[in-house]
């Protein structure tokens, strides 16, 4: 059976600047995939490749067996999008958004009635369904932009950044939702730089920087190849410059320091942490807290680029 989408060394550029350098990805039926990078990655370019809006500099997208390139209607059939900015109209309804891009996708009308109901039913959001979109919060309208996004009923999902700005409550709402579409049958790629989305939500994660794919996998897996086995944080009454190189001797990875917060990834807690705080101590900083935790997709992140994520 043909992958439901294969990336085949895509690059692009805007002018002078290639913002993507050879990506090649190929989901499994019924994956959730997650591009995790921070901004300015080419996450964003890449989707729009993806589902047809933009044209690479070079290389492939196959959808379900279709060349994007060759045949783009029918592949664009398969593909559901829900891009990072707001598509809803807010002087229509949630209904009428939902029928205009049913319209879009040429559903009959009576067919795009039936199924904007089912996706408002899905989304909790049948009580709003003949109230304008002006009305709506952060996390509704998101949840009606993903609905519109898959009026068609596609197989494909293609997801960028959809809890970028809700609150805590909303983006669990959110997680819930998205994981219940993939269980009930949809692949879906979603670009992200929330490493606990990722990580929740995600059967394999690529981490793009710098338009180039540095890796991919299981979270789980990813965290265990690269990730060291503790880290300790510090939070520290101020910020000191010597203090970085002073802590990498105790580390197996890159000390980093953001202002009155230290992580330092060690092997061994236990036999560390004394000199840490010693270190610290004498250098006449005082340690408001100290917490010791496993690593996150951040710490893989940052062990192969060196930069941190957010
Ligand atoms: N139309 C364009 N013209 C010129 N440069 C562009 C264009 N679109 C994107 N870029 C550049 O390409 C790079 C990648 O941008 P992109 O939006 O794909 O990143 P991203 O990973 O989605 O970031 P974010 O997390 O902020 O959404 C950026 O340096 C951006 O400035
Ligand atoms: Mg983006």
């Amino acid at each position: 059976m043909d992958k439901p989408l294969i990336v085949v060394d895509l690059w692009k550029s805007f002018n002078e600047k290639t913002v993507l350098k050879g990506i090649n990805i190929e989901l499994r039926r019924n994956e959730f995939y997650g591009l995790l990078g921070p901004n300015g990655a080419g996450k964003t370019t890449l989707l729009r490749i993806i589902v047809g809006v933009l044209k690479p500099t070079k290389g492939k997208v196959i959808v379900n067996g279709i060349d994007l390139s060759r045949n783009p209607i029918e592949a664009k059939k398969l593909i559901g999008y829900v891009p990072q900015e707001n598509i809803l109209s807010p002087y229509l309804t949630g209904l009428e958004n939902l029928l205009y891009y049913a319209g879009l996708q040429g559903i009959p009308r009576s067919d795009a009635k039936k199924r904007a109901r089912e996706l408002l039913e899905f989304f909790g959001l049948e009580e709003y369904a003949n109230v304008k979109v002006a009305k709506y919060s952060g996390g509704m309208k998101k949840k009606l932009s993903i609905a519109a996004g898959i009026i068609h009923d596609p197989p494909l999902l293609i997801l960028d950044e959809p809890t970028t700005g809700l609150d805590p409550a909303s983006r669990r709402n959110l997680w819930d939702l998205l994981s219940r579409l993939n269980r009930e049958g949809k692949t879906i790629i979603m670009a992200t730089h929330y490493t606990e989305e990722a990580e929740k939500l995600c059967h394999r994660v690529a981490i793009i920087n710098d338009g180039v794919l540095v890796v991919e996998g299981n979270p789980l897996e990813l965290k265990k190849k690269y990730g060291p086995p503790n880290i300790i944080e510090l939070y520290l009454s101020s910020s000191m410059e010597e203090l970085t190189p002073r802590l990498s001797r105790y580390s197996i990875g890159k000390v980093v320091q953001v202002d009155e917060k230290v992580l330092v990834p060690v092997e061994d807690y236990r036999s560390i942490l004394p000199k840490i705080i010693e270190e610290v101590v004498g250098l006449g900083l005082g340690i408001r807290r100290i917490e010791i935790r496993e690593p996150t997709l951040e710490d893989v992140f940052i062990k192969l680029t060196g930069r941190r994520l957010e």
